[in-house]
């Protein structure tokens, strides 16, 4: 079955709207387990406009799943994460300007950087990441940076999705890149994740990828939870993985 990571960068959102300390992002994470979450992710953005570097240690110690840290390949970020020791780490791009991550990391072009910051993780015992386009290129650069795993960007799938339908040509299309990159990365022996825009509607035929092994949804969970609670809206989705085949 498909491992679900949810994550609660939306939690810190509302939260940073007052700085009062609530909504609780450990009771938050807490509430995502209980309901079947396999992991929790968050994001350390350079700017803190979500999650707070103390946020990553509170979680740390409250855990009873693991902890998936977002970040982006800088020293600052490296530095933090190595003393908190996530699990895993998920290397991503990021720009101060947008309003949530826009791409992959173009891990072809900067190998020799990422290379370096995967050894340093490994020595820690963190597991590496990195967040892709479905590109053969960055598939392959994974690879030869020593990630153990790869986050496939389904954010333009999903935009896809609602704006032109599952039927349409260039969904069809997305969706083919997505099903040869996952190929590639099988045959490369990296564990195949994914990630980004998944919501109740769209994450079916995701979900329908050989060896896809995890999930890593924020948005459309923490939306729904607004309606029917945090701990509902993480079942909802965890039931819909539950029946995906295998
Ligand atoms: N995976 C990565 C690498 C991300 O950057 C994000 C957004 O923070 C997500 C997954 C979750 O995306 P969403 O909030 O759209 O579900």
């Amino acid at each position: 079955m498909i491992k679900l990571g949810i994550n609660i960068d939306h939690i810190a959102t509302i939260r940073q709207q007052r700085k009062e300390g609530v909504p609780s992002l450990v009771q938050a994470a807490l509430i995502c387990e209980e309901a079947g979450a396999d992991g929790i992710t968050v994001h350390l953005r350079e700017d803190r406009r979500h999650i707070q570097d103390q946020d990553i240690f509170d979680l740390m110690g409250a855990l009873k799943t693991r902890l998936n840290l977002e970040m982006a390949p800088s020293d600052e970020i490296l530095a933090i994460a190595l003393k908190a020791k996530p699990a895993s780490v998920c290397l991503v791009p990021e720009k101060r300007q947008e309003l949530t991550t826009e791409g992959g990391l173009d891990a072809a072009g900067q190998k020799r950087k990422l290379a370096r910051m995967t050894e340093a993780f490994k020595k820690e015992g963190i597991k590496v990441s990195v967040f892709i386009e479905p590109e053969f290129s960055q598939v392959e650069a994974c690879a030869e940076i020593g990630a153990y795993s790869i986050e496939i960007h389904t954010g333009k799938y999903a935009n896809l999705f609602r704006n032109f339908g599952e039927s349409s040509r260039q969904f069809k299309e997305e969706l083919g890149k997505i099903l040869n990159a996952s190929n590639r990365a099988i045959a490369k022996g990296l564990i195949l994740n994914a990630g980004h825009g998944l919501d109740c509607a769209n994450v079916k035929k995701i979900a329908q990828i050989p060896q896809m092994n995890e999930f890593n949804i924020g948005f459309s969970v923490v939306a729904r939870a607004v309606f029917v609670g945090l701990e509902k809206a993480v079942r909802e989705m965890k039931a819909l993985l539950c029946e995906a085949p295998l």
